[in-house]
């Protein structure tokens, strides 16, 4: 059972997203959160009924993806093709240049042919802010799918609706965010969701990595308790929720700085039996040496059935802002 359960978006709550950008978690109200998890909720039973949707028939989806991805980029098309609608894709590196970025195309003017061809443009970018260049500049919705260390709202979006599957709900959780709160766009994304129920949260990660200050200081500026510690092994015995996160290597200035910091937190099977009972593990993945593979036999380890959440919570994403939940 999930606080966030399956419901059809009513007329008035689809109008709350329709035509509207998703750049960042600090744009939603608590009301636009559980309206988009419900109707992930209701996508969800169409995907396991196996029901034919044609929600985006005839629409068009750009990825314009210029950083790695896995889960995202894939479960962003694969939510396109299921609604029925139709994909275009430049997946792109600094190594493996393949559009005319390369020639020197600004961000601005791409957007803005893309804008031509698409109903809908999702972007990964390793800068921040492009995702509000290419909103600025394109007249059809931008969804940010990460943007270097800022912000990754999807993901955010796909693990509350995690938490409230796993957990029922989310008020009166503790939960500990672990590694890389420096550089990691999934927590800056998460804890401004996490922040609109009764929860309280644990810090745990090396000096040199720890949450911006400017977000702790918010986050307890609404009145959540926040504790911070280098201890793993006392945050996983009081949190509900562990959310583990990659030390983000393709942020650091050297190797070195990188190798000192990259092994601080590892669950293990051993640390498992420390756990708070009924304890859960997610993490947005991918996992380097951050959970080894004994703890995947754990029933609380949840993250590939949150990275499987991903589609529904990206199908509702889609669908409402294009204004076409059917
Ligand atoms: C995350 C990201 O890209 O920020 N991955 C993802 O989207 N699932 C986390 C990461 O790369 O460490």
């Amino acid at each position: 059972m999930s606080i966030y359960s399956a419901k059809k978006p009513t007329e008035q709550e689809a109008a709350l997203f329709k035509g509207h950008d998703i750049l960042s978690t600090y744009q939603f109200t608590k009301e636009e959160l559980e309206i988009l998890m419900r109707t992930a909720g209701y996508y969800e039973e169409a995907l396991v009924a196996q029901k034919r949707l044609y929600d985006m028939d005839g629409k068009v989806m750009a990825a314009l993806f210029y950083e790695p991805s896995t889960r995202t980029r894939l479960s962003f098309e694969t939510a396109m093709h299921r609604l029925g609608g139709s994909v275009i894709t430049v997946a792109e590196s600094a190594k493996n240049q393949i559009s005319s970025t390369s020639k020197g195309e600004t961000m601005h003017d791409t957007f803005t042919i893309v804008d031509g061809y698409a109903d809908v443009i999702v972007c990964r970018s390793p800068q921040t802010g492009v995702p509000q260049i290419g909103a600025a500049a394109a007249e059809h919705p931008v969804i940010n799918a990460g943007d270097g260390a800022g912000q990754h709202p999807s993901q955010a979006l796909l693990d509350m609706y995690t938490i409230g599957k796993e957990k029922g709900g989310v008020d009166g959780l503790t939960v500990a965010m672990v590694g890389d709160l420096k550089n990691g766009r999934t927590v800056h994304s998460l804890i401004e969701f996490l922040a609109m129920y009764d929860t309280k949260l644990i810090f745990v990660s090396p000096d040199s990595l720890q949450m911006p200050a400017d977000i702790t200081a918010k986050t307890r500026e609404k009145g959540i308790e926040i504790e911070e510690t280098k201890d793993l092994k006392y945050a996983v015995s009081k949190a509900d929720v562990i959310y583990m996160t990659r030390v983000q290597k393709e942020r650091f200035a050297s190797e070195e700085e990188y190798n000192a910091v990259k092994d601080d937190y590892i669950i293990d099977g051993a640390l498992v039996k420390s756990f708070k009972p009924g304890a859960i593990i997610l993490h947005p993945l991918p996992r380097v040496n951050e959970i080894t593979v004994d703890v995947d036999e754990y029933p609380g380890a949840a993250y590939f059935r949150q990275a499987r959440n991903g589609l529904p919570v990206r199908m509702a994403m889609i669908a409402l802002v294009t204004g076409n939940v059917k």
